[in-house]
Parts: structure tokens; sequence; C-alpha cells
């Protein structure tokens, strides 16, 4: 799993690492906190435990990644995941 952010990570940085995708962009970070308490708190008491995973990755690598992992972990809806991805992303300090 990792290797494969890694890889995804590579590939974008090969020219658009810049380049924020304007759907997650769009996600509200305050809104996915409370997404992240009610969908994955009681399984991922702390998000702490989650974050190192993307510690130095590229933002929208980690965001692309997430939008597909999540969308079959327990985060189906789309608005709601663009705002948890919004939340993760800035407690990566990505
Ligand atoms: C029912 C319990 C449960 C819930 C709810 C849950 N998770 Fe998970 N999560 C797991 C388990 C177990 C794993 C490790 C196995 C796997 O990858 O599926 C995991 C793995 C992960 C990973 C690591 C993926 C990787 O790259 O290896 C991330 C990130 C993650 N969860 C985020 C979330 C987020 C964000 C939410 C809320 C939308 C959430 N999880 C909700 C149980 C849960």
């Amino acid at each position: 799993m990792l290797r494969a952010l890694t890889v995804a990570a590579l590939a974008f940085s090969a020219g658009l690492t810049s380049a924020a995708s304007p759907a997650f962009a769009a996600g509200d970070a305050a809104a996915g906190e409370a997404v992240y308490q009610s969908a994955c708190a009681r399984c991922h008491r702390s998000v702490e435990r989650i974050v190192p995973l993307f510690a130095g990755q590229d933002a929208s690598a980690t965001a692309a990644y997430l939008d597909r992992f999540l969308a079959d972990h327990k985060a189906p809806d789309a608005s709601s995941r663009a705002d948890l991805i919004a939340y993760l992303l800035k407690v990566s300090g990505l």
C-alpha cells in the first residue's frame, strides 16, 4: 500500500507537484474533522496514528490516493470525503 503511494507521489512530482486539485481545495477541513469523528474515530481513535503515513508525501498524490482508498473505506459520500481529505491533509501538514 505504501509502495503504491510512493509510486503515485513520484508520478506526480514529474510535473504536477504544485497543481492542487480543485476538488480537494474545495474541501472544508473543519467539516472534515467532524466527519472524522463520526466516521473514522471509532476505529482510528487518534488521527495522529494515521498522519505519519502521509508525512512528506506530495499533497495532490496523497489526496488522489485517499479519494480512491476512502471511497471503499467508510467514506462513500464524495462531498464529505472531500472535507475529510482536506482535514487529513491539513493535520498532515501537506
Ligand atoms: C470499522 C473500523 C474502521 C473504520 C470505521 C475506519 N477504518 Fe480505516 N482502517 C481500518 C483497518 C482495520 C485498517 C487496516 C487494514 C486496511 O487497510 O483496510 C484501516 C486502514 C486505514 C488507513 C491506512 C491505509 C493504507 O494506506 O494502508 C487509512 C489512511 C485509514 N484507514 C483511514 C480511515 C479513515 C479516514 C476513516 C474514516 C472515513 C476510516 N479509516 C474508518 C479500520 C477502520
